[in-house]
């Protein structure tokens, strides 16, 4: 058996030119090198996400929900994943709407399982979208993990697709530590008895 833990790295950003794939691309590397993780990018901009939902909640619907076609690649991402990172920016002290859309669309695929983030933007790093993103993932009865990953002033920080603070793969590392101890944990929980969400 795999004893690998199945991790969905999302690229939260949808916008012409922007910045996430860089970052994800970086994370999907430290992941791999981790060692614990089959790493699946998870690219918002490829999938079909509507913001008008359907009438019913995605919590009581299950396997039921009208979902577009064009979606089925994203919640069955979702679903085989033990893991999450989230990679995020920060839009107007929050996270882009193309990432709460995807959150939305889905509830169970989220529910008993560890999220980690992965953030950048200006001065702040991010941390605001980060600590919406926290307050959400507890509605849908995920784990955060506490160890986040921001990137300040991104722009100057980072050179070559790469983060030129040397520390910035040990920060990687704790955090993937902590999400596979987490991944490991929920997933044993998960096999022994369904979460009751
Ligand atoms: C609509 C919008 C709002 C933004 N608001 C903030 C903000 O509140 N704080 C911040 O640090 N950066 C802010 N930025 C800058 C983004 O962090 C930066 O443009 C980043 O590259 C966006 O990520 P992306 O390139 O993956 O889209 C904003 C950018 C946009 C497009």
């Amino acid at each position: 058996m795999d004893n690998k833990h199945t991790l969905a790295v999302i690229i939260g950003s949808v916008r012409e030119g922007r910045f996430g794939p860089v970052v994800a691309s970086w994370v999907a590397d430290q992941a791999r090198a981790h060692g614990g993780f089959d790493v699946n990018v998870v690219d918002l901009a490829q999938m079909e996400i509507p913001l008008a939902l359907p009438a019913a909640s995605p919590k009581f619907a299950g396997e039921n929900y009208p979902r577009p076609a064009g979606m089925a690649a994203l919640t069955s991402a979702l679903d085989g994943a033990d893991a999450f990172v989230v990679v995020t920016p920060e839009y107007n002290h929050s996270y882009p709407a193309s990432l709460k859309a995807a959150v939305d669309w889905h509830f169970n695929q989220w529910a008993a399982k560890p999220v980690a983030f992965v953030s950048y933007g200006g001065a702040a790093g991010g941390r605001h979208a980060v600590l919406h993103l926290e307050n959400v993932f507890a509605e849908l009865h995920a784990v955060t993990i506490r160890d986040g990953l921001a990137f300040p002033n991104y722009y100057t920080a980072w050179q070559d697709g790469r983060p030129l603070d040397p520390e910035a793969p040990g920060y990687a590392k704790a955090l993937l530590d902590q999400l596979a101890w987490w991944a490991g944990a929920l997933r044993s929980a998960r096999e022994i008895a369904p979460y009751p969400a």
